[in-house]
């Protein structure tokens, strides 16, 4: 008996998912079909339920985190056969096709978006890992300017990719990551640290040793009072670490992982007293009308479906996973097994997490 495809639809927007039929996903060129063991949910999926933002075919199956194992591959493909474990990025994001959705029993990955899971980690670790992956990618890596939205640039950092030595040789550069233990925060964390980049990161009390565990060199509680002054003092020290004149770290800028109006006002305000620098964010980015003239803010949106991460899935993931060098962080919290826990994982995820992604096995 060939095997038969099932999905937690959306569909109308705002209405819970429906678990139905779908039909069984073919590979095509550049493509591999993954039959998911785990499922991870990300906030995205949330805005997407509730509003049909994205949404470009109803009904729809949406999602983005898979890991399991290779169904079918695509005539082109050649990284990976059948029965191999895989973790992947899903589009549907982008491409709208239902069968491009995580949220099924098999889902289309790119080839250029998946990589193989070792087998000492289990598929609800590795499934964390992979959109989060692409937007850390997304915020450091690009070299130019795109696209995030209508009238909104994404972010150009222009840094290079994580390497695999161990400690990474040092850039001599500063990075703020402002939700430090985030999902996306954490994995910014991560490569960026990967890439030889020191990042200071802003957490709850509670997440200071998860950030520095990520590989913050500094962690500050988003609660302070002064968390403004301490971080843009915590810069400007680390800048000089060195002894060596004219050889002071370059301060880069800040990722907002969270970006609302009060993590702006504070990251603005920390930007002006360090005479300016990049703010990513992963919503649309401030007004600069309360920043004084003479400083420089480089703002973007980030947008996490990019090529740009093709190098990254393809030489780094695997070995970086297997040497644990890249970490399955924040740790998986496994909420259900089975398509109709899909609904219940998204209400977790409502109700907020804290250095925790939410998972379904399937
Ligand atoms: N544009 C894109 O392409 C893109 C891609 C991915 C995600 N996103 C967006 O990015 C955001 C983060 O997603 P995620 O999955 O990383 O979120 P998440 O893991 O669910 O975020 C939870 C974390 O947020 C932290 N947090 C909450 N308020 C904070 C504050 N005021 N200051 C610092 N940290 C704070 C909490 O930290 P503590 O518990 O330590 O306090 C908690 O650990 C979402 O809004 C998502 O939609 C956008």
């Amino acid at each position: 008996m060939p095997p038969t495809n099932q999905a937690a639809w959306l569909l109308e927007a705002g209405s819970p998912l429906q678990v139905r039929d779908a039909p069984m996903p073919a590979a095509g060129p550049g493509e591999i079909v993954v039959k998911n063991a785990a499922v991870a949910i990300n906030p995205l999926d949330c805005h997407m339920q509730d509003s049909g933002v994205f949404v470009q075919e109803w009904p729809s199956i949406f999602g983005c985190d898979v890991a399991g194992e290779v169904y079918e591959v695509g005539p082109d493909v050649n990284s990976f056969k059948k029965g191999d474990r895989v973790i992947g990025h899903a589009i549907n994001l982008v491409s709208g096709r239902p069968e491009d959705g995580a949220f099924a029993l098999y889902t289309v990955i790119p080839a250029n978006k998946a990589a193989i899971l070792p087998e000492s980690i289990p598929f609800t670790d590795g499934v964390v890992v992979p959109f989060a992956l692409e937007a850390a990618i997304c915020t450091l890596c690009l070299e130019t300017p795109g696209s995030a939205m209508p009238g909104v640039s994404t972010p150009a950092l222009g840094l290079p990719y994580p390497t695999l030595q161990h400690p990474a040789p040092a850039l001599n550069k500063t990075l703020i990551v402002y939700g430090g233990s985030s999902s996306v925060g954490s994995m910014v964390t991560q490569i960026a640290t990967a890439s030889g980049i020191r990042v200071i990161s802003v957490a709850g009390k509670h997440n200071f040793g998860f950030a520095k565990q990520c590989g913050a060199v500094e962690v500050f509680h988003h609660g302070d009072p002064d968390v403004i002054e301490k971080v843009a003092h915590a810069v400007t020290s680390t800048n000089n670490h060195t002894s060596e004149p004219g050889n002071e770290d370059e301060f880069i800028g800040i990722f907002d992982a969270i970006s609302t109006p009060e993590t702006y006002a504070a990251n603005l305000a920390i930007l002006a007293r360090l005479e300016g620098g990049h703010l990513a964010c992963v919503h649309p980015p401030p007004s600069l009308d309360d920043i004084p003239g003479n400083v420089n803010v480089k703002t973007g949106m980030i947008f996490a479906v990019n090529d740009v991460a093709t190098a990254v899935w393809r030489d780094y993931v695997e070995r970086a996973l297997r040497g644990g060098r890249l970490q399955c962080l924040p740790r998986p919290r496994v909420v259900g097994k089975g398509l109709e826990a899909i609904q219940g994982a998204l209400e977790v995820v409502r109700g907020g997490v804290s250095a925790a992604k939410i998972v379904v096995e399937l």
